[in-house]
């Protein structure tokens, strides 16, 4: 087919849908080189605006897996695979995956790195002194194998194509899509082999779902997907309108993951991990029902065995496993900033967008793409949505490196809280839950 991207462009841009074949020229042109970053960008952007039916956002998934290779895990059983959609705080995957393993369901993630202001798997366990996340896909496979659990990069072999379009999409303004983000999301899921996916799709003002809404259409989208490409999938739609736990920041989210997984977890961050793990088991058909694998879950927590995985894993991989019996070996900022209640109140929000910020300013994450980043740096906070904090009680931590940023970094903390002199309810953390029919 002789491709005229320009039509294809101009037929997005009025609101007309794309063939398969069309969609899937595009996609290999792209990849090879052949179509421009700017006539992609013009159709990404014509994607924003005209969104794709459930059959073209089908063809662009397909176009993205058969961009490059796709393992095939089934020598392991069941695998299941486990993601978020991005947040603040949200170190979900390193309590859950341990404790999944430990349950005997092997559990092969592929990680992504922070972006924004929404954190990323592998930064946080590069606090972790050698440990590495540029494991082959036979490394990849052997320690699957070996241990059950591996937590790595995605290799370039893996949907390429949603690689470049996705730094892409980053730089054009075009992120925010939702025929691009379940597609690209789903793509990648699919290409690493697992049979079942457990996503955590996030909602407020540090997700980029910013509504109830928007959030189901995400999660609809994506397990339309899955159901198309044989996979099992759960999305559960939780709360980001406050950071998930109390630690934001790389070494502190370690240090929190490791606390959870020796059951001194805060109670939010300890709930998700159950709730996921459960269903993580379900769909790797090594729990009957919901019942049954959070019992399963307890068990690995309250007898350690969730831990002991953890510590597996960071050995396998090269890391420092004596931090998970002494977190202070994890690296520490110089200096730890404590912000006090002027007085008396309950905390009503804290703004999880603007503690993301506030990290990013103290290196915690990038500006952009590349950036290094500084493992030390973060926040941890004393109080959440709901507590009372009397006058002059901590309610904020912020360990700040000593770099320019860090007076700004910290007014951010103190604005990102709202107070109210009456009692306020905790928020809801799990707001709803839409899944493909059970297996
Ligand atoms: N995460 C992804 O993997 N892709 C997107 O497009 C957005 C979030």
């Amino acid at each position: 087919m002789a491709l005229r991207v320009v039509e294809l462009i101009e037929r997005k841009r009025d609101g007309g849908k794309l063939s398969a074949e069309e969609i899937e020229a595009l996609v290999l042109g792209y990849t090879k080189g052949e179509v421009p970053d700017y006539q992609m960008a013009a159709f990404c952007m014509a994607v924003v605006w005209r969104g794709m039916d459930a059959a073209e956002t089908a063809a662009l998934t397909s176009a993205m897996v058969g961009s490059g290779e796709r393992l095939d895990l089934s020598r392991f059983g069941r695998v299941v695979d486990k993601h978020s959609t991005g947040g603040v705080g949200d170190k979900t995957t390193l309590v859950v995956g341990p404790l999944v393993a430990a349950c005997g369901a092997p559990v092969a993630k592929m990680s992504g790195r922070g972006l924004g202001f929404s954190g990323g798997t592998l930064d946080k366990l590069e606090s972790i002194a050698g440990y590495r996340v540029d494991l082959s896909t036979a490394e990849f496979l052997a320690q699957l194998g070996r241990i059950g659990i591996v937590v790595t990069g995605q290799t370039a072999d893996l949907a390429p194509a949603d690689g470049l379009l996705y730094a892409l999409r980053d730089t054009t303004g075009t992120v925010p899509s939702i025929p691009l983000i379940a597609s690209s999301v789903m793509s990648k899921k699919i290409a690493a082999g697992a049979h079942a996916v457990v996503l955590d799709v996030k909602v407020g003002s540090g997700a980029f779902m910013k509504d109830l809404a928007q959030a189901r259409a995400l999660a609809k989208a994506m397990v339309a997907i899955g159901v198309a490409h044989g996979l099992a999938v759960t999305c559960e739609l939780t709360d980001m309108e406050q950071p998930l736990g109390r630690a934001v920041g790389n070494s502190l989210e370690i240090s929190e993951a490791i606390a959870a997984l020796r059951g001194e977890g805060p109670p939010d961050l300890v709930r998700l991990a159950r709730v996921a793990g459960a269903e993580m088991l379900v769909r790797a058909r090594h729990a009957r029902d919901t019942r049954a694998g959070l019992a399963k879950i307890d068990r690995a927590l309250d007898d350690g065995s969730g831990l002991a995985k953890f510590r597996e894993l960071v050995a396998a991989q090269g890391g420092d496993p004596k931090v998970v019996d002494d977190r202070a070996r994890l690296p520490r900022a110089p200096r730890v900033e404590t912000l006090r209640a002027a007085r008396t109140g309950y905390v009503a929000a804290i703004a999880a967008d603007g503690v993301g910020i506030a990290s990013v300013r103290l290196g915690a994450g990038r500006e952009k793409k590349g950036d290094p980043i500084d493992h030390r740096t973060g926040i941890v906070l004393h109080a959440k949505v709901g507590d009372r904090v009397e006058r002059g009680q901590p309610y904020a931590d912020v360990h700040v490196a000593g770099k320019p940023g860090d007076a700004d970094a910290i007014g951010m903390v103190r604005d990102a809280f709202r107070w109210s002199a009456r009692h306020v309810a905790p928020r809801r953390l799990i707001l709803g839950r839409i899944a493909s029919r059970a297996d």
